[in-house]
């Protein structure tokens, strides 16, 4: 029995369309909170999980730069993820954690691999690195699954905010010189069904980059959907220095998807971002 904590985010809500079945147990915030240690110890021996997924973090890149955003930032994606990997620990279950490109700053140009020293550029990423050594230093099996920029039909992402933008507005503009992979909720899905069937996840703890196999910018993300759909709207290519304000992104973080390969076959930005907007469009 697979047990998805943080269940109503994104990543969460595409768990549940892909696996709605009696083999997965959604718990959401009210039901289990990952900072209260009680919550999670109860929630295990409740459920009994074979391996726990969590989807759970503070994902608002910008206040989690506020004084209030750090002590949150931190209880959730640091703090919880020890109680997690500890609580895990104490019950043998192999724990999924899910982490993120910005644990990197961006000064390569070639793509991160998982053996690359991380070094965070904002507190979000130190924050996700933080509860990444918490993970490798209390958990007893399982993996960490570095993602970037998370996007699909669910709550709020980059391929949904351009797909309504570009139906909207006369003109926009768009970063033209920051590199990203784009990783969506089912290449996480079919991965972590994969994993849960390998030995590895239960017997010792990994790190993956997962993501599609070819890097993109946002405005070649744009120029793709404006193009799906046909939209008038005019993009204008930006810098990222010109756009990003007070909070430091990461100029490149392309992630090396060769772990991830290994297990499935990683789709291309293109097929993704088309997949994405398909069902965006039956939905109107
Ligand atoms: N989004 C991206 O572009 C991106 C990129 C790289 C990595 N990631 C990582 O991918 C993972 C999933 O991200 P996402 O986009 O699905 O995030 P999301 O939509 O913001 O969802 C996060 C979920 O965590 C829940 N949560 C927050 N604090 C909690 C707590 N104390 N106990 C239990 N649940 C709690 C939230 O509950 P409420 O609904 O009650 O607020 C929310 O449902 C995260 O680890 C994130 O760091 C995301």
């Amino acid at each position: 029995m697979l047990l998805v904590l943080g269940a109503n985010g994104q990543l969460g809500q595409g768990f549940k369309n892909a696996w709605p079945n009696d083999r997965i147990i959604y718990v959401d915030r009210t039901e289990c909170d990952i900072t209260k240690q009680d919550h999670v110890a109860a929630t295990l021996d409740r459920c009994k999980p074979t391996i726990v997924i969590n989807c759970a973090a503070y994902t608002d890149v910008n206040k989690a730069e506020t004084d209030e955003g750090h002590v949150a930032c931190t209880l959730i994606n640091t703090t919880a993820v020890e109680i997690l990997a500890t609580e895990t620990a104490k019950r043998n279950i192999p724990l999924i954690h899910i982490s993120t490109d910005y644990v990197f700053d961006g000064q390569k140009n070639t793509p991160y691999t998982t053996t690359d020293t991380p070094s965070p550029i904002n507190y979000y990423g130190q924050s996700k690195l933080d509860g990444e050594n918490a993970f490798l230093k209390y958990a007893r099996y399982g993996a960490i699954i570095r993602i970037s920029h998370l996007s699909s039909e669910f709550g709020k992402n980059i391929v949904k905010t351009f797909h309504s933008l570009l139906k909207a507005l006369p003109e926009m503009k768009v970063v033209s010189d920051q590199k990203i992979c784009l990783t969506t909720t089912a290449d996480i899905v079919n991965f972590v069904y994969k994993l849960s069937n390998l030995n590895p996840l239960k017997n010792s703890k990994n790190i993956y980059h997962l993501g599609s196999k070819d890097a993109c910018t946002f405005f070649d993300l744009a120029t793709e959907i404006k193009n799906t759909i046909q939209s008038k709207t005019a993009l204008t290519p930006i810098s990222l220095e010109s756009f990003s304000g007070p909070v430091k992104r990461p100029l490149y973080s392309v992630l090396d998807t060769q772990s991830a390969q290994e297990i499935i076959d990683c789709p291309s930005w293109k097929k993704s971002v088309h997949n994405i907007i398909q069902t965006l469009e039956e939905e109107q």
